[in-house]
């Protein structure tokens, strides 16, 4: 694919093969990077997979791990470090949502949400850092949602986690800008993938949730790529600590 970044040579991890994680493997890997890419779901992975030699650009591995676990993150994070000889990008595009009231929500939802959307957010950012501040340049993406700043209902743990990724993004971003790691998150708008089809799916769903951004679609998956490799770019050495909001305007209102 023709694209404007320019990642030649850039080591690059990615945690999430699904909508979004996978739109920006591809670009980063069109752009000349090599990426790991982590995701529970082998089928996500097997359709990323590429070598240098079958597409232009970089190459793309999969590994086959479910993140909800400190031991797993720090191991996959040691084994694309291994893989890829070192570190310089890394997105965390993985997430989860169940939505119901909190009154209706039993303790194994909320701890699967916590787990899989702001713990998994910690474990592998914290073994991304101890190879990126010693090495003295990285560029951390989370992906967190307009969830994490507006009081949707029904998304009680959904919302309080992308509230607590910003906050662990900005957190990092402070004690990490001295080592030239910056840290980051793209804050997306309802978008078209596996995680809002079913909902969407729901009679007057999608017209109603369309009438609630300025612009006047949902997302797709490519609207995050730009915003995530500029800040996963050289480009972006002075920002950090920024929530960076693409929803066509949806929290304008
Ligand atoms: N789609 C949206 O409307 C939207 C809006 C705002 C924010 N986001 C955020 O963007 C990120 C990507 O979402 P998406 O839309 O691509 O969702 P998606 O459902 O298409 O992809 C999520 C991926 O995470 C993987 N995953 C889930 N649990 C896992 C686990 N325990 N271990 C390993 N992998 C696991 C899934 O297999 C899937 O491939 C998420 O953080 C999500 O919260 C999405």
């Amino acid at each position: 694919m023709k694209t404007i970044w320019n990642f030649t040579g850039a080591r690059a991890l990615v945690a999430g093969a699904g909508g979004i994680g996978s739109a920006v493997t591809e670009a980063l890997a069109d752009a000349g990077a090599d990426v790991v890419v982590l995701d529970r779901d082998p089928a996500g992975l097997a359709g990323l997979a590429r070598t240098g030699t079958e597409k232009a650009g970089g190459t793309v591995r999969g590994l086959n791990t479910d993140l909800t676990s400190a031991g797993a993150c720090r191991d996959a994070v040691a084994d694309a470090v291994g893989y890829l000889g070192g570190l310089d990008v890394f997105v965390h595009a993985v997430g989860a949502n169940d939505r119901r009231p909190v009154l209706e929500t039993p303790d194994e939802v909320w701890e699967r949400i916590v787990a899989i959307n702001l713990s998994s957010a910690f474990w592998l950012g914290r073994a991304v850092g101890e190879v990126m501040v010693p090495g003295g340049y990285g560029r951390v993406v989370y992906l967190s949602s307009v969830s994490g700043l507006l009081a949707h209902r029904d998304h009680a743990p959904y919302a309080a986690t992308k509230g607590g990724v910003n906050q662990l993004m900005r957190v990092m971003a402070r004690e990490w800008a001295p080592h030239g790691v910056t840290v980051n998150a793209v804050a997306p708008g309802y978008t078209e993938t596996d995680l809002t089809r079913a909902y969407l799916a729901k009679p007057g769903m999608r017209a109603s949730m369309e009438a609630l951004v300025p612009a006047g679609r949902l997302g797709r998956p490519g609207d995050l790529v730009g915003p995530a490799l500029f800040l996963a770019s050289p480009e972006a050495a002075f920002v950090t600590g920024q929530v960076l909001y693409a929803d066509g305007g949806r929290t304008l209102v």
